[in-house]
């Protein structure tokens, strides 16, 4: 008689268990839907130019986790291949397309086997980018040239090529052109950066205002200091002293701590009032003074 209460018990034990579990794996299901709802990509084509780069890398990866098609697009195709390679591992569909950002026919080869592919660009990232610690008197025609072209010009051209793709198909779109912790304010030793910056920042919004009506946002992500290819010779030991000291959370950035702003950039499905925002995730860098 005891045995059988005890079994009894343990059965209403295990049948309370049971629907708390189900009650949790209905929310769980639930709020998964919902964020979903709001940051799924699915059918959606993300390209990244400068997406064979660290920070580019780990956004198209991003774009890729939440299902869209990435199209890695930059000059470095031993590291394009490499993107593709981690996001295919991770069950996405991603490909490598050759191009110099600074080149207008590159960028409408690409446009071309997107739309060949039977795809429309959705979403557009701009993120190539060089830099140089020149001191100012010593900075070269040549130098401030390319500089300007690779990081200005280039934001340029693609709004101008794929704008215009996004604008013939007529479904909107998101571009988020990755701007900088110099673009409001100029940092030090990097001058021509510091330009080049800034004026992505100022297209950026410029476009936002001119295709706001035709559904196209135009956004910037500002990040603020994470280790990567173009800024290693300017991140000297005094220089990484001074970031960290003007940065609160007093660490460099993740790649990865970028992926939720972008997908709240690009989701057409969230946030759809926002642009011409710049949005910075820089550990609270331009939010403070001293
Ligand atoms: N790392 C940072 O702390 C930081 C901070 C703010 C903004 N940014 C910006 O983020 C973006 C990504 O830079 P990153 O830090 O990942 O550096 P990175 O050097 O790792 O990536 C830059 C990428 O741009 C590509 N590139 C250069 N010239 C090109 C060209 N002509 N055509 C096509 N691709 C070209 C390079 O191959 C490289 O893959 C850049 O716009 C950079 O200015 C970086």
């Amino acid at each position: 008689m005891a045995r059988i209460k005890a079994s009894k018990k343990r059965t209403t034990e295990q049948v309370e268990a049971d629907e708390q579990q189900a009650a949790k794996d209905k929310r769980a299901k639930a709020s998964a839907q919902f964020v979903h709802g709001l940051f799924g990509l699915d059918g959606l084509t993300a390209v990244v130019i400068g997406g064979e780069g660290v920070l580019g890398g780990a956004i198209a990866e991003g774009l890729a986790n939440a299902g869209a098609h990435a199209v890695v697009a930059g000059i470095n195709q031993e590291n394009g291949d490499a993107c593709v390679e981690r996001i295919s591992q991770a069950g996405g569909t991603a490909e490598f397309f050759k191009l110099d950002a600074t080149k207008r026919e590159d960028l409408e080869a690409l446009v071309k086997h997107i739309s060949e592919s039977k795809r429309r660009c959705d979403i557009l990232v701009n993120a190539a980018g060089i830099n140089a610690a020149t001191p100012f008197l010593e900075i070269s025609d040549d130098e401030w040239d390319r500089i300007l072209n690779v990081n200005l010009r280039s934001v340029r051209l693609a709004c101008q090529v794929f704008g215009k793709a996004m604008l013939d198909a007529g479904n909107g779109g998101s571009i988020i052109n990755i701007a900088s912790a110099s673009s409001e304010t100029p940092l030090s030793r990097v001058f021509t950066y510091s330009v080049t910056k800034a004026g992505v920042l100022n297209l950026t919004r410029n476009l936002a205002r001119e295709w706001a009506e035709q559904g196209i946002r135009v956004n910037a992500l500002s990040p603020g200091f994470f280790p990567a290819e173009q800024n290693r010779k300017v991140l000297t030991p005094d220089r990484v002293d001074s970031i960290m000291k003007h940065t609160p959370m007093n660490r460099f950035g993740e790649p990865q701590e970028l992926v939720s702003a972008v997908l709240m950039m690009a989701s057409p499905k969230s946030n759809t009032f926002l642009t011409g925002a710049n949005i910075a995730v820089d550990g609270g860098f331009t939010g403070m003074t001293i």
